[in-house]
This record gives C-alpha cells, structure tokens and sequence, in this order.
C-alpha cells in the first residue's frame, strides 16, 4: 500500500495514502492523533476530504462537474430534474419503466397534511421564505413519521422530494396574501410547482414551456455539488443518527448563508444597487478590491472552481435565451454582463482565479420568470434537495460511519483559580 511519510518532532508516521476513480489523491489521517498526539488543522476544510463519495465528482481546475460520471453539460441538454433526482439517488439513469413508476410516486406523494397548512398563516407576510421552508421540512417528521434511523426510509425520501415544491408554493402564495393552489398529478415536476406559484383558483396560468424548460435545467445544474457547505451540514447532522427531515432542515439553513445558495439573491440586490447608481458598475469593481470595504462581487469566486464554473457558463447561455424568447429587456443583464467582462481582465480577479459562479445568471433568469428575489434562495434548495438526500442515503450505508466531531486547536486561557467576585477589577 501506498503510503505518505511525516516527520514530527524527529519521529517518523506513516500515513496510508487513498486514490479515487478519477485519480484524487488523499492521506488518510484517521490513524495520526492515536499513533503521534498531533491533529491536522485545516479551517474551512479546504485540504479536508470528510468521506468518500461516489455521487458526484468535480475538477475545480478543469471546470469539470459530472454527476454518478455523467458530464453537467449533457445531462443540462438531454435529461430532465426528475431523471436526474433518479440518478443521483440510484447511481444510474432509470429504464422507461423505472422513470414512470418514480414519476407516479412523486405525483402521489405531492400533497401535505391539511393540518400544515394552519402552519404557515401563523408567519407575517413578509417572512422569509427560506426560513418558512427551514421549519416545513423540519415539521414533516411530526407528520410522516420521525423513522428511525437505520429503518427503511424510502417512503421518507419520496415523501420529502414530492412534497418540498410544494411547501415552497404554498410559502410563496403566503408572501403573495393570495389562496393556495394544490398540486396537480398531470403537470410535470416543474410544470406543477409553476402552476402551484403563479395559477389562483380562479384563473389558470399558462405554463410557457420555454420557462419550464429553463426552470427544469436550472435544477438539473444545482442537484449536487459534492461537500460544500449545506450538504456537508447535511452529513454533519445526520452522523448523529437525527431522522431524514430534520437533517435536510439543517442543510436549508446553511444554504440560505449570503456566501452559499443566499448569493443568487444578492447578485440581484446588487445588481439593482448598481443600477440606481447610472450603472456605474467600475465603481463597484474597485469596491471589490478595496480591503478596507466589505463588498464583494456577489456571484463571483468559488472555493472549488479556479477556472470556470461549467454551470454559469450553461446559465449565461440560458439566460440569453429565456429573455430573448420572452422578449424582456433587463437592464441587469448588461450590468452583469459588464462586470464580468472588466472583472475577468482585471488582474486582482484574474490572480485570484475569481469568476463568475452558479448564482451570477440564476437570478436572471428567475427575475424574468416573475419570481420575487426572496424566492430565489428556495428555487436553489429544490434544485439541491436530491442532491443533499443522496448524499445523506450514501452516509447511512455506510457501515464505517462515525458521528462527525472535528478536533480543535486550544488557543484560550490556561488553568486559572476561581476568584470570589468581591476579588474581582
Ligand atoms: N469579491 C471580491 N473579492 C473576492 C471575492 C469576491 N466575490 N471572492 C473572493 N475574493 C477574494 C478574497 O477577498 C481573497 O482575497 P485575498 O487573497 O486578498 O485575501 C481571495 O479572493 C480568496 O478568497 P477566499 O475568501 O479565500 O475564497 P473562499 O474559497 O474562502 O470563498 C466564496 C469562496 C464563494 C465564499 C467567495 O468567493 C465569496 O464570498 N464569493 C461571493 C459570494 C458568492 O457568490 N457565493 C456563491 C458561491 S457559488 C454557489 C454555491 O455553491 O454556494
């Protein structure tokens, strides 16, 4: 076996090395704090593989991202967010067969208990509907059923796919003041949660299938990522055996975070900002490099990406087409599309390997849909919530799990006496 040599205070470990399909490379430290007292220390688990996984892979540098081996650009163009919910919960595409059955039991299952429903006219209108969306999912254990653990949680998966659009229409309708519009079995995934936003009981909305399309490959481009931080939230509290709802809870909360899935939401926010200003969008370039400013270009950089990030390149495309075909002119775009023009030639984003990300076009796009920017966040937790329940199906077979506990570095005080507060400065 391979093996990695350290040399700590004169004495010598080794470390057995692992390689994945692909060829990544990683030092299996599980060994080193019991064979040397020494930890590893890593903030932000930049260098830290926290598993192994085999349900998605990216290459930051190539701008790579694949799903179970099979490249986002194909699946973006020839697959739909249903197939693509099979694959990643499966490991591989559906037969006809297959792909019908998943489809009746996600249309079967679409419907939430009555009783939720006296849930949501307990928020104010103008509550966030991420955090509506947080306190849904976490309810769904109170009426499906907290199953344990290690039992058969298939049903808790379907019911959670099924039912997730669902609660974000009804929490959009509640933002709206207007009455709810229940799911309807003949639409499709997408086409249902359209219909679900924008029809009111007493007129039909007509689903423009160009939105349908673009809405459904938008998913398809967020169904996973890999560890980044809402789905590494998800193993996190998972590994403590909490049932499937309350983990998928904990994984919106961290999505809905400015710096992850809240980013589409402030692009827009910053877009507008720039926008009431003359579109003086060079300004807001030297904000972004001054370190005594806390702005940054939302939408841009990434932890993983240092070349392209193959989903915005997908999404600029779409978001042409989505305007275009509607015939929408959106001042934003130009902004948008400006900004990542000079910020692309600049050398403080191009030495910083900083470009464009998933959620630079999304809202764009989302915009021209009609939907509402406090919207946009949710859009992006239906489109990772395969994603996130994959991984978390992928964790609990897994029979060398171990509850997640990071080490740390003490930095504070050392032993010290009590002192009487009558002793105290
Ligand atoms: N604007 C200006 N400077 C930036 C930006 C930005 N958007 N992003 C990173 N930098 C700078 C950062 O200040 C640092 O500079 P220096 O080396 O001088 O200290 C350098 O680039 C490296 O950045 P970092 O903060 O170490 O990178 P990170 O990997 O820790 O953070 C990030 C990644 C995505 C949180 C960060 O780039 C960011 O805050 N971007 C804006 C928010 C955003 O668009 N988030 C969505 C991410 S994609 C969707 C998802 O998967 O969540």
């Amino acid at each position: 076996m391979e093996t990695a040599k350290l040399i700590l205070r004169g004495k010598e470990y080794d470390l057995p090395v692992l390689e994945g399909t692909e060829h990544e490379v990683g030092i299996d430290v599980t060994a080193l704090r019991a064979k040397s007292g020494a930890i590893t220390f890593d903030p932000g688990y930049g260098n830290t593989g926290s598993c192994t996984s085999t349900v998605t892979f990216i290459d930051g540098e190539a701008g790579i991202l694949r799903y179970r081996g099979y490249p986002i650009e194909q699946l973006a163009e020839h697959s739909s967010f249903v197939e693509v919910c099979y694959l990643l919960l499966y490991g591989d595409l559906p037969t006809e067969n297959q792909l019908a059955n998943f489809k009746g039991e996600l249309a079967h299952h679409s419907l939430i208990h009555e009783d939720m429903k006296k849930m949501f006219e307990g928020y104010p209108p103008t509550a966030h509907p991420m955090g509506i969306l947080g306190a849904m999912v976490n309810s769904l254990a109170a009426f499906y059923g907290d199953v344990p653990y290690n039992q058969d949680v298939q049903l808790n998966m379907i019911r959670l796919l099924a039912k997730m659009k669902t609660i974000a229409a009804f929490a959009f309708k509640r933002s709206k003041g207007q009455p709810y519009v229940y799911p309807k079995n003949e639409l499709s995934f997408t086409g249902d949660l359209i219909n679900m936003m924008f029809s009111l009981p007493t007129e039909h909305y007509h689903i423009s299938p160009i939105i349908e399309d673009a809405l459904d490959k938008i998913f398809i481009l967020h169904a996973d990522h890999e560890q980044n931080c809402s789905t590494s939230t998800v193993r996190m509290v998972g590994s403590s055996h909490a049932n499937l709802f309350a983990t998928i809870s904990a994984g919106i909360a961290a999505l809905w975070g400015p710096l992850h899935g809240g980013a589409n939401q402030e692009v827009i926010t910053m877009l507008e900002h720039i926008k009431a200003d003359d579109c003086n969008y060079r300004k807001y370039i030297e904000l972004a490099k001054d370190k005594n400013s806390d702005f940054k270009l939302m939408g841009f950089g990434h932890r993983v990406y240092r070349n392209f990030d193959p989903r915005a390149k997908i999404l600029k495309e779409a978001a042409d087409r989505v305007l275009n075909t509607i015939g929408i002119q959106d001042p934003l775009l130009e902004i948008a599309k400006n900004l990542e023009r000079v910020a692309l030639e600049d050398p403080y984003f191009v030495e910083r390997k900083l470009y464009p990300n998933v959620d630079f076009y999304s809202g764009i796009i989302y915009k021209a849909m009609g939907i509402p920017t406090n919207m946009f966040t949710v859009m992006f937790a239906l489109g990772r919530l395969p994603g996130w329940i994959a991984q978390w199906k992928e964790m609990t077979a897994d029979p060398t799990l171990r509850i997640y506990r990071p080490r740390q570095i003490y930095t504070g005080e050392v032993l010290r006496d009590y002192t009487p507060i009558s002793e105290r400065n």
